[in-house]
Order: structure tokens, then sequence, then C-alpha cells
């Protein structure tokens, strides 16, 4: 539905109000009532990089999840606040790598004599802790723009043949990355289950992996499936699959493209008119896509799935509670990560901003 017009009013009032005071960042699976308003659209990978980009700017409203808005804390200034108008828009993702389990993990691969060869990388889609744990343990943080180059980097970081990866939280696109990207075989990409002893792998097994994957997923990627690539290939003639690392293998491997959320906006910007398209990914960008593309076919992969529903608890209304909030001089749903979290997660995000390419 089309946006309240009144709330549309206040949103522009309360920004015009506080001028350079205020910068909003907005990721693309946002809502367009909220993207509308944002100063800077991204993935996670350029969202990174742009929230550093107005040091002046004493307020950051974060409209994406709250790993985003941990991450526009620890790279901008201590003067600066960063702020999620809805504290509930968590990402499922992230909660299923929790510090203890990832620490008790460690200590099994301590224990298998394999940890000397193992860097840990994390997915930006993790929690401030888990991304200080991957600095503090000489591992970087990645996004799905980057994880090949960074998987290449950590196994740079062990003599040639000898390097493991333990890669968190997202099986899917840690195993994307490291059978089509890197070579690695199928076989030698483990998964590790928090919820069972020694993670559900025998010490033989640990040794032998090159991959060790954390058993999470993305509750919206992982559900398009093999079925809803093979129907739309059925159905829609000339079609070209075009879908994000986060979905499941099986998925993947029967597409056409596979991209980060920037990766697919380009695409379908060079895309030829009257070329037909399905896209995996979150809803909201693909309508968005489609309503910038009528001179393209564009479909999402699979109707039975829906819109990242934590990313669309950032809506219109607790975008204008945050910012008139501000204009009265009240700063509202802070996101602030310790000081010692910070120290190591920067680490970690360093390391990643440092990558090639
Ligand atoms: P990117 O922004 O890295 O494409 O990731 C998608 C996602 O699921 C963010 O929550
Ligand atoms: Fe998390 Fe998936 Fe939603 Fe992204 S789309 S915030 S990974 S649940």
């Amino acid at each position: 539905p089309a946006s309240d017009p009144h709330l549309v009013e206040r949103a522009r009032a309360a920004k015009e109000a506080l001028g350079d005071r205020v910068f909003v960042l907005g990721h693309h699976y946002q809502r367009d009532e909220v993207i509308q308003f944002a100063d800077v659209t991204g993935d996670s990978f350029k969202l990174a990089k742009d929230a550093a980009a107005r040091p002046d700017a004493p307020y950051i409203v974060f409209c994406g999840v709250h790993f985003m808005a941990e991450s526009a804390d620890i790279l901008t200034s201590d003067a600066q606040q960063v702020i999620l108008p809805d504290l509930a828009a968590g990402c499922s993702m992230a909660d299923m790598a929790l510090l203890p389990q990832v620490e008790d993990a460690w200590d099994a691969l301590v224990d298998a004599g394999v940890a000397d060869d193992v860097v840990p990388i994390t997915y930006m889609n993790s929690s401030a802790d888990i991304k200080a744990f991957c600095g503090r343990n000489g591992g970087a943080v990645c996004t799905s723009s980057n994880a090949d180059v960074a998987l290449e980097w950590a196994f740079d970081q062990r003599p040639e043949g000898t390097g493991k990866v333990l890669f968190l939280p997202d099986q899917h696109l840690g195993r994307n990355t490291a059978v089509l990207e890197m070579g690695i075989a199928l076989e030698e990409c483990v998964v590790w289950n928090p919820h069972r002893p020694n993670g559900g792998l025998t010490v033989e097994e640990l040794r032998d992996a090159k991959m060790i994957l954390w058993k999470g997923h993305c509750s919206v990627h992982g559900r398009f499936s093999a079925e809803s690539v093979d129907q739309i290939r059925a159905t829609v003639p000339g079609v070209n699959i075009l879908v994000h690392p986060e979905c499941r293998h099986e998925v993947v491997t029967r597409a056409d493209l596979v991209g980060s959320t920037e990766f697919i906006i380009r695409t379908i910007e060079a895309a030829e008119p009257g070329s037909s398209w399905a896209i995996g990914t979150e809803l909201n960008l693909v309508k968005r896509l489609a309503d910038a593309h009528p001179d393209k076919n564009i479909s999402f992969l699979d109707r039975t799935v829906c819109y990242c529903s934590t990313m669309n608890r950032i809506d219109l209304p607790h975008l204008v509670w945050a910012l008139e909030s501000l204009v009265a001089g009240q700063v509202p749903n802070v996101i602030a990560v310790d000081a010692e979290t910070q120290e190591w997660a920067r680490v970690a995000l360093q390391r990643m901003l440092d990558l090639p390419g």
C-alpha cells in the first residue's frame, strides 16, 4: 500500500529540521516507505563503508537490522550515535551463532588438534561479539560481496595446503563460495551443529575438512528450493535466474547468476529490455526492481516465500518516531557496542575493508 501522506510529511519535516545532524542509511531490503528517506542505500558491505562517510553527523539512523547498526557503531566515531528505529529488528541468522557456542566449538577444535590451522571468518550477518571473536583469533569479517576474497585471504594465512576456515554463521554462503568460487570439493565442507556434542563431527572429519560451516541459515533465502527454479524454467521461456548466495547450494547451482544485493541490482540495470528474470532474494528489493524496470519481465523466484519480517519491522511510523524524538532532543534506541568488543570487532572489520578489490 502507498505510504500514509500525513506520516510522509512528518518524516520530511523532521528530516529537514535535523538537516546535516542526521544521516539515514537504508538497506536494500527495507520498505519503499522507509527507503525514500535514506540518504544512502546499499547492501551490507556498502553500508559498512558508507557509515563512516559523514563523520560530522551526530546521529546515524540505521534502517536495517541490529547487526548492521552494531557495525555502523563500531566504524563511526564515539561522538556519533547510531539509532535503530525498532529494537526488535534483529536477524534470525545472526541469532544462530551465540558467543558461548562458538567458544565451545573453538575449544573442541583445540582438543582435536586442528585449531592452529583454522582461520575464523564471519559473515557480516553476525553479532558484534562474534566479529570480536574472529578479530581476536586472527580472522576477519566478510559480506556476500567479498566472501571469495576473504576466503582466499584466510587460506593465505596458513602454509599452502594446511589451512581450514571456520565459517560463521551462514552455511550456505560458506559452502557456495568455497565450492563455486574456490574449487573446494563438497566433501571437504562439514557442518558444525552447535546443538550436538562436538558439533556432530568426529575428529577425523574435522582433520580432513577444509571448510567447517556453522549450521546457520537465512530464514528467507533458505526457503527458495530447487523445485522453485525448475518450475520457473518450465513456465517462463528464456528466463534468467538470479539468486543471492544465502540460497541453498542446489538452488545456486541451478541458477544462471549468483551475487549480493548490489550485484543483483547492477545485473538488472544492465539487462536487455524485454529480457525475463526470476530473482531469489528479499521481496521488497525484487518488487522495487520490477517497478523501476517496467521494460523487463521481472518476477519473484517463489511466491510462497515472504518478506524478511525483521527488516520489515522498520516501517514509516517507527522512522517518524525516531526522527521526531531527535528533533525533540531525545536520542532513542541507541545501539552502543561495549569498548572491548568494539576494539576486536573493528580489527575483524578492518581486515575485511583492507581486502583487495
Ligand atoms: P547483503 O546485503 O550482503 O547482500 O546481504 C543480504 C542480507 O541478507 C542482509 O541481511
Ligand atoms: Fe537476516 Fe535473512 Fe533477514 Fe537478512 S534477509 S536480515 S539474513 S533473516
